[in-house]
């Protein structure tokens, strides 16, 4: 499989998927790095490592606009899958439709816990014991979609929303790889993405 990674800052999660893609055994390769920001410190690292980069602001261009451009560029890498990555952009419904199945997104929260921002604040506000990280079909909703993966992170005495970030982060970094080696890979079986949107729907 051919994966494009959208990114909008650090890229530390496709940095994670960068670096599992060097196993042997990896049934997917990272075809090219997009970012919405090119000053994306992700990008630099990308292009440091050899993989395609490209970076287009959306400042000045309507939201279905800047998603075509990015279309044609995923489309020109003859990618097959989608990994967002710290893709801070909503995305219009003629990308999402377009990319159905195929495209995934990692949040810091157990979903359908505290979809959106300040994830980390807002479990410490709610007293939880245990936050974590979740890999997610990507729908026209935010951060909404079958779950494919998710990792669950201990809350500590003490943690704040950086602490718990931070290791929140690491979960994230062994989490995302798996995901989508094995999303590609179950894939061919035809049932295993209808069966996903089944139990998305119960
Ligand atoms: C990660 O916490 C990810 O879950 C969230 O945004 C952050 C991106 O970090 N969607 P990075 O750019 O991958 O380092």
């Amino acid at each position: 499989a051919r994966v494009g990674v959208l990114i909008s800052g650090r890229g530390s999660n496709m940095a994670a998927l960068l670096y599992a893609s060097r196993a042997a055994d990896c049934p997917y390769e990272i075809a090219i790095v997009i970012a919405n920001d090119p000053d994306a410190p992700g990008l630099a690292l990308a292009a440091a490592e050899g993989v395609p980069t490209f970076a287009q602001s959306h400042k000045g261009l309507k939201r279905a606009e800047f998603d075509a451009i990015v279309d044609v560029r995923l489309r020109a890498a003859e990618v097959s899958h989608v990994a967002l990555a710290g893709y801070m952009r909503l995305l219009s419904e003629g990308f999402v439709n377009g990319w159905a199945g195929r495209m995934i997104n990692i949040h810091p929260s157990l979903l359908p816990r505290y979809k959106g921002l300040d994830t980390h604040q807002r479990a410490l506000d709610a007293g939880d014991t245990v936050a974590g990280c979740s890999v997610h079909l990507v729908t026209a909703e935010l951060d909404d979609g079958p779950v494919l993966g998710q990792t669950r992170v201990a809350i500590v005495p003490g943690d704040t929303a950086a602490t718990l970030a931070a290791r929140t982060l690491i979960a994230e970094h062994q989490l995302y790889p798996r995901v989508l080696a094995e999303l590609v890979t179950r894939e061919r079986n035809p049932d295993y993405l209808l069966g996903l949107v089944r139990k998305h729907a119960l």
